[in-house]
């Protein structure tokens, strides 16, 4: 199992915002999170990251508990984080915003600006490498931002509203990108969109509603 978490909650000052979610992935398991906005998507999703901490419950990725001792290995070589603002460095190249991970990562040398160049051509962005981040339009920040989060293989993508800034076409093939990292490379998925044909495409859909998550739609969006 990739992921479990149990009973997670999350309080912010004045607002109970997570009200105990539970939730497995397996490996290779592709889940969809909708919701309307506020429902605490984001928050969720962050706490799954190991981003922020939950006020109470219990949370494993790949059997492991994120400590003072695992965090950094977790958060460097299991999780792909793709953020709803993109968190690009403005003054790196594209190339080098997404060979960033790789520094700390699990893959060296030529290989990793081979496989860069690779990610770089899958999300459109090949003739963008050498602009720096502060240039790309969202879309295309967006779209290195993906990249980036794929880089290092990891065991567990984390994507908050991927497609949300990108046109049709470019919507289509950053769908197609994630779900077959999914199926070749047992990745598993966990991508929270307002997007219900790339939702139905999940393995799992689930919706987030007053703090709990259901497994049925029931006009909760
Ligand atoms: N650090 C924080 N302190 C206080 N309140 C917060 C904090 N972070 C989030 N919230 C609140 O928690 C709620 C959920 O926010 P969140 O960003 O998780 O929503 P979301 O479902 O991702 O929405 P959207 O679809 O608009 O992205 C919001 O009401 C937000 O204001
Ligand atoms: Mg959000």
């Amino acid at each position: 199992m990739i992921l479990y978490a149990e009973k997670l909650h999350k309080k912010f000052p004045g607002i109970h915002i997570l009200k105990g979610i539970s939730l497995e992935v397996q490996k290779g398991e592709t889940v969809a999170i909708m919701g309307k906005s506020g429902e605490g998507k984001s928050t969720l999703l962050h706490l799954l990251g190991t981003l922020d901490t939950p006020t109470s419950g219990t949370l494993r990725i790949c059997g492991k508990e994120p400590t003072s001792s695992t965090l950094s290995t977790l958060r460097n070589q299991h999780i792909g984080f793709i953020f709803q603002a993109y968190h690009l460095l403005e003054d790196f190249t594209t190339l080098d915003n997404v060979l960033m991970p790789l520094k700390i990562g699990r893959i060296q040398g030529s290989d990793a600006k081979k496989r860069a160049l690779t990610l770089l051509q899958a999300v459109g962005l090949e003739s963008r490498e050498k602009i720096l981040a502060k240039f790309l339009s969202g879309g295309e920040k967006q779209r290195a931002a993906i990249a980036r989060a794929l880089i290092n293989q990891p065991d567990l993508i984390l994507a908050d509203e991927p497609t949300g800034n990108l046109d049709q076409t470019h919507s289509l093939e950053i769908q197609k990108l994630l779900l077959s990292m999914a199926k070749e490379s047992n990745t598993a998925l966990i991508v929270v969109t307002h997007d219900e044909e790339f939702a139905k495409q999940c393995d799992r859909l689930l919706f987030l509603k007053e703090g709990r998550i259901y497994n049925q739609q029931r006009d909760l969006l």
